[in-house]
């Protein structure tokens, strides 16, 4: 049997892609499938932790044990997590891909095929950083990034890491089409202030009990 030795603890996990309309029946969005969020949430449950899994529109099915919250855009999913981490949360993992824009009025109604243009211009306007806002504002007491990068892995995570004022930034190169988006398996690189880790290639359900495992280590380590 596993240890329980994240009972008494809440974390609260994003996961998914976020979706951001443009008018009733449209929508922008991205390729997450959510597998890494929901891996993590999965293997912080069986390790005892109450697990608030906030999730966008995803195809996979919910972790027994988990207290889902279903959101579609990022307004709605920080709106969320500030609902679930009222009482300061132990963990905030930030797994979404949220989209980096909405739109700057999204239409209220379908909005109509001109048959004189054959061009249209959207507005969009930035989202909020989820996770920097909840890092600003100390809501969990240890967050932890991922970024997803194509370049200068390392170096553009670590930036993350502080411009975000995160713990952990979990590190992963999107370039390669064997990992990360939608496939079962991942690869990663594990940064904080004075760690680099690389654990090996494997599936997200392993490394999320590693991931698990690393998090737990450096609250233990850091209290
Ligand atoms: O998209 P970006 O590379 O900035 O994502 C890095 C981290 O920030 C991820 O953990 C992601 O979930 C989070 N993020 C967020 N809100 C955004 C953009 C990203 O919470 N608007």
């Amino acid at each position: 049997s596993i240890k329980q030795d994240l009972a008494g603890q809440h974390w609260v996990i994003t996961a998914g892609p976020t979706m951001e309309a443009i008018d009733p029946v449209r929508y922008i969005s991205n390729h997450s499938s959510g597998k890494m969020g929901y891996a993590l949430a999965s293997a912080a449950i069986a390790r005892g932790a109450r697990v608030t899994l906030i999730s966008g529109p995803v195809q996979i099915a919910t972790p027994a044990g988990a207290n889902i919250i279903a959101v579609k855009s990022a307004d709605d999913m920080l709106a969320a997590c500030e609902r679930s981490m009222n009482t300061q949360a132990d963990v905030f993992i930030g797994a979404a891909a949220v989209a980096d824009f909405k739109m700057k009025a999204a239409n209220d109604q379908k909005m109509k095929k001109q048959s004189d243009t054959d061009e249209i211009t959207l507005t969009l306007v930035k989202n909020p950083d989820i996770i920097a806002t909840l890092a600003k504002h100390k809501r969990a007491k240890t967050i932890v990034g991922f970024a997803a990068e194509t370049q200068n892995v390392i170096e553009y995570a670590k930036s993350k890491l502080e411009r975000k004022g995160l713990d952990i930034i979990i590190a992963n190169d999107v370039s390669r089409t064997d990992i990360g988006f939608n496939q079962d398996e991942n690869q990663v690189t594990v940064i904080t202030q004075d760690k680099t880790w690389s654990p090996d290639k494997a599936a997200k359900s392993e490394l999320a009990n590693q991931l698990v495992e690393f998090i737990q280590q450096h609250i233990k380590s850091s209290s």
